[in-house]
């Protein structure tokens, strides 16, 4: 393959190196393009084709259904591994040994309470309060109480800001729940794992022992695997690019708390739930809302279909949706919302509509199915997304601020009114 890009403006030919990937992804390097052309720009809404950093972090091939962290495939991860083995190996590169596991998570302990008056900032909220934005504000809120976490000039600064935010941030999420559902803020347990301590804080009652269900216990443990990394999707983006005024981690992300929220993006779990409740409510006809899923004239979208990298299956899909069935099974949960949405994938696979545009069920079609027979509400399910996106964020924020990367401040192509006089009120 050749080294280079030609661009031919004006019967004038500009030269752009092309960089090649470690999985053979190629893109041209316009960093010269503006000062080469006298002013020329790109223009990609959406960043369809636009990449916007080098990463070592996560791969993704979106034609064959490929999703490895740090090369280790989602598959793997998912059955072998455990959710805080994934976020070490996001954050520091590999998988970690037993002992560098075990003071990690003793690091994490350590930092696992939050200053009392958060608990006034939770108190403020109504109780109909949306979880995501709660969890946005609180998460927002804890650099007003941890002022060091924002400058990460030292691998020891940014490696205590990152076991706090660890620590800090489950409680955050299990004190976001209890407000809504009426209960004592508690904390956790220290004596226990990352995830069961997760489930502890979020369900414990304040007159009987939290008794674990393992099968409850490896199903958030495998969704927050899942969960935990995906390159350069919006709301990661948004953490990189916040992050990339040098404003703090936690500060940082907040802002990808907020982008997750949305329904085009992580808020498609709480979505699908709600289109599959709809379906039920419908008595189950699925065709009508694939006319409407299909209706230009329509806003609706079948939620939790398409992506925009996988053109294929989304391998977290195929996970959860084997996942869903193990375990409703194993709790004796009988879903009637699991075969509808199996039969919507199956009319959607079939229909040329979905088959011409490549979209297939994503990540959030089937998740909220497990979180419910988990006995999470359809409000938390994007704040279970966060959880598990939470490793990835950090990752991803940590090797932007490594590499120095400048502030991200796109150019743009202005289309508004030329140079016109002022005038005055009376002649308007
Ligand atoms: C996540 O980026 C990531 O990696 C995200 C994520 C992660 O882990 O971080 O994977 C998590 O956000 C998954 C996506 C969750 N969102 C949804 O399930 C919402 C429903 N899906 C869509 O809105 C849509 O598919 C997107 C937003 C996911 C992707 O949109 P794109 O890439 O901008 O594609 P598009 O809107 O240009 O759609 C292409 C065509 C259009 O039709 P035409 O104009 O070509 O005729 O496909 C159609 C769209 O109308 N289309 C759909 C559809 N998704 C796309 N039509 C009906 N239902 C859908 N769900």
């Amino acid at each position: 393959m050749s080294e280079k890009a030609t661009i031919e403006i004006d019967g004038k030919k500009h030269e752009f190196p092309l960089i090649k990937g470690t999985e053979n992804e190629v893109a041209i390097d316009i960093k010269t393009l503006r000062s080469a052309t006298n002013g020329i720009v790109t223009i990609d809404p959406g960043f369809k084709n636009t990449g916007s950093c080098e990463s070592a972090i996560t791969f993704l091939d979106g034609e064959k259904g490929i999703l490895r962290y740090r090369g280790y495939s989602i598959e793997e991860l998912a059955e072998k591994a455990d959710f805080l083995e994934v976020v070490f190996l996001l954050i520091f590169g590999d998988l970690p040994n037993s002992e560098e596991l075990e003071k990690f998570h003793s690091d994490i302990k350590a930092q696992s309470v939050v200053d009392e008056d958060i608990r006034k900032i939770v108190d403020a909220f109504p109780k109909s309060a949306h979880p995501m934005g709660v969890i946005a504000s609180l998460t927002s809120a804890l650099t007003a109480f941890n002022p060091s976490s924002v400058n990460v000039n030292s691998d020891e600064d940014m490696y205590k800001a990152i076991v706090k935010i660890l620590g800090k941030f489950p409680v955050l999420v299990a004190w976001t729940f209890r407000k809504k559902n009426g209960l004592r803020l508690e904390y956790g347990d220290k004596s226990v794992g990352y995830v069961e301590n997760i489930l502890k804080m979020m369900f414990q009652l304040p007159n009987e022992e939290y008794q674990f269900n393992p099968i409850v216990v490896n199903a958030l443990d495998k969704l927050l695997i899942l969960h935990a990394d995906h390159e350069q999707n919006c709301s990661t983006s948004t953490v990189r690019i916040a992050g990339s005024s040098h404003v703090g981690l936690f500060a940082s992300l907040s802002t990808g708390i907020s982008a997750l929220w949305g329904p085009l993006h992580g808020g498609a779990n709480q979505a699908v739930l709600e289109m599959l409740e709809a379906i039920k409510e419908d008595g189950g006809d699925s065709k009508k809302y694939m006319a409407k899923a299909k209706d230009k004239e329509d806003p609706f979208r079948l939620m939790g279909f398409g992506h925009r990298v996988y053109k294929n299956f989304d391998p977290r899909a195929k996970i959860i949706k084997k996942a869903a069935d193990e375990i409703l099974n194993d709790l004796g949960v009988e879903d009637p919302i699991l075969n509808i949405a199996k039969a919507l994938e199956q009319e959607a696979l079939n229909d040329p509509y979905f088959v011409d545009r490549k979209l297939y069920p994503n990540v959030d079609f089937y998740s909220g199915i497990i979180y419910r027979a988990m006995g999470i509400p359809t409000d938390m399910f994007t704040v279970m997304f966060a959880l598990g996106r939470l490793p990835g964020w950090i990752a991803q924020w940590k090797e932007m601020r490594l590499n120095n990367e400048p502030i991200g401040r796109p150019r743009q192509i202005y289309v508004g009114e030329t140079l016109r006089p002022f005038k005055a009120i009376n002649k308007r």
